[in-house]
């Protein structure tokens, strides 16, 4: 006898943008880079949706975001320099802008500016130590960063290594893998799963316009970083994960262990950042970081030793486990010669369901274009 995959839900062939990523949702947040990232007259160069983006501190500390292409002869601005505390000046022949993108000096011949001479600009907020662009039309809306308090007024040895890697895949696919919290017990098998959660039950819940998958494994084994997070545990825990998506593209995790029976919050754990920018249809920038809760560890040295576990453990499970699996997926997807129908197994609820918004958003946006 042969078993099939449960299948709740067969679709019908998906044209390749839409399994890989259709048009970008551009009236909101996007993380350009951490505010560390950026010291003072350093030029830092980004490509979000497509556009090449120059990235420097003004003289009052503030972030300026303007294209990073020279309308004279298109040199990148970002291989330029900050000068007068709040221009860069183009490194091929001097042209200077300011940060809302206009042409401020011109040192060649009568030094008229011609009116042509500027270059775009996007709103900038520094907010949870990252620095977040607005990339639509309609005016930035403040209200509308996602909400990560949780990295406000921390102290920095709960929190591990504010880092960011490049995917070549559509931000959409990383967003399916973090919404699969099936996964781990595959991909990550022994580091952020093990046996005892392969078969634990998987919720999806939708809160307002974020969708919340969750895994609560009961009466297992600590897995071996958490059983270092709390002295003396108990031989058998409560594990639990909720994963948290907020339009468009980040992510925030809340995963540890527990007194079998208690809630969640009275145990130990992290919160982990999970923040995703398109730079193209095929390449995301991925910042992300984690916060400690519940610390139950007093030892300096074994909470340093911890910070930097878990931060290595992360950049290993992202870089070196999902991110291969992802980026073939991206590749097999875009090389097949038809459209692809893929199945649908119950681990995917979550990321059926967080399309399904995003899709409605996408449409609402095009339709007040
Ligand atoms: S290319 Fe920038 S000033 Fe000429
Ligand atoms: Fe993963």
């Amino acid at each position: 006898m042969t078993t099939q995959p449960q299948q709740f839900e067969q679709g019908h062939g998906k044209p390749h943008q839409e399994l890989i990523g259709g048009p970008y949702l551009r009236n909101a947040w996007y993380v350009a880079a951490w505010s560390d990232d950026i010291a003072d007259g350093q030029i830092v160069a980004r490509t979000i949706m497509d556009q090449p983006i120059a990235l420097y501190r003004r003289a009052d500390g503030s972030v300026a975001a303007i294209e990073d292409r020279c309308p004279h002869r298109f040199a990148p601005l970002s291989m330029g320099k900050v000068v007068g505390g709040g221009r860069i000046q183009c490194a091929y022949h001097g042209l200077e802008f300011d940060g809302s993108g206009a042409c401020v000096r011109n040192p060649h011949g009568a030094k008229n500016i011609p009116s042509r001479a500027r270059v775009k600009s996007w709103p900038v907020i520094e907010k949870h130590k990252a620095v977040w662009l607005w990339m639509g039309a309609a005016p930035a809306d403040e209200t509308k960063v996602p909400d990560f308090a949780v990295l406000d007024n921390v102290p920095e040895i709960y929190t591990t290594k504010r880092d960011s890697i490049t995917i070549r895949a559509n931000y959409q696919l990383i967003i399916d893998n973090l919404l699969d919290l099936s996964h781990t017990s595959y991909l990550h098998e022994g580091i952020l799963g093990n046996a005892d959660t392969v078969e634990s039950e998987i919720t999806v819940e939708q809160d307002g316009d974020d969708v919340v998958v969750g895994r609560h494994a009961t009466n297992s084994a600590p897995p071996g970083m958490f059983a270092q997070f709390w002295p003396n545990h108990p031989p058998r825990v409560d594990k639990f994960t909720r994963m948290r998506w907020m339009a468009p593209s980040t992510l925030r995790l809340v995963t540890g262990v527990c007194k079998m029976g208690a809630a969640p919050e009275s145990g130990t754990g992290y919160t982990a950042i999970h923040m995703l920018t398109p730079e193209t249809a095929r390449s995301t920038l991925y910042h992300f970081t984690a916060v400690r809760f519940g610390v139950m560890t007093t030892d300096d040295q074994l909470n340093r030793d911890l910070q930097e576990k878990i931060a290595k453990m992360r950049r290993f499970a992202f870089a070196e486990q999902d991110a291969p699996v992802i980026e073939a997926q991206q590749r097999v997807i875009e090389a097949a010669p038809t459209s692809l129908d893929p199945i649908i197994l119950a681990v995917d609820v979550g990321p059926v369901r967080y399309k399904r918004i995003l899709n409605k958003m996408l449409e609402a946006e095009a339709g007040r274009a």
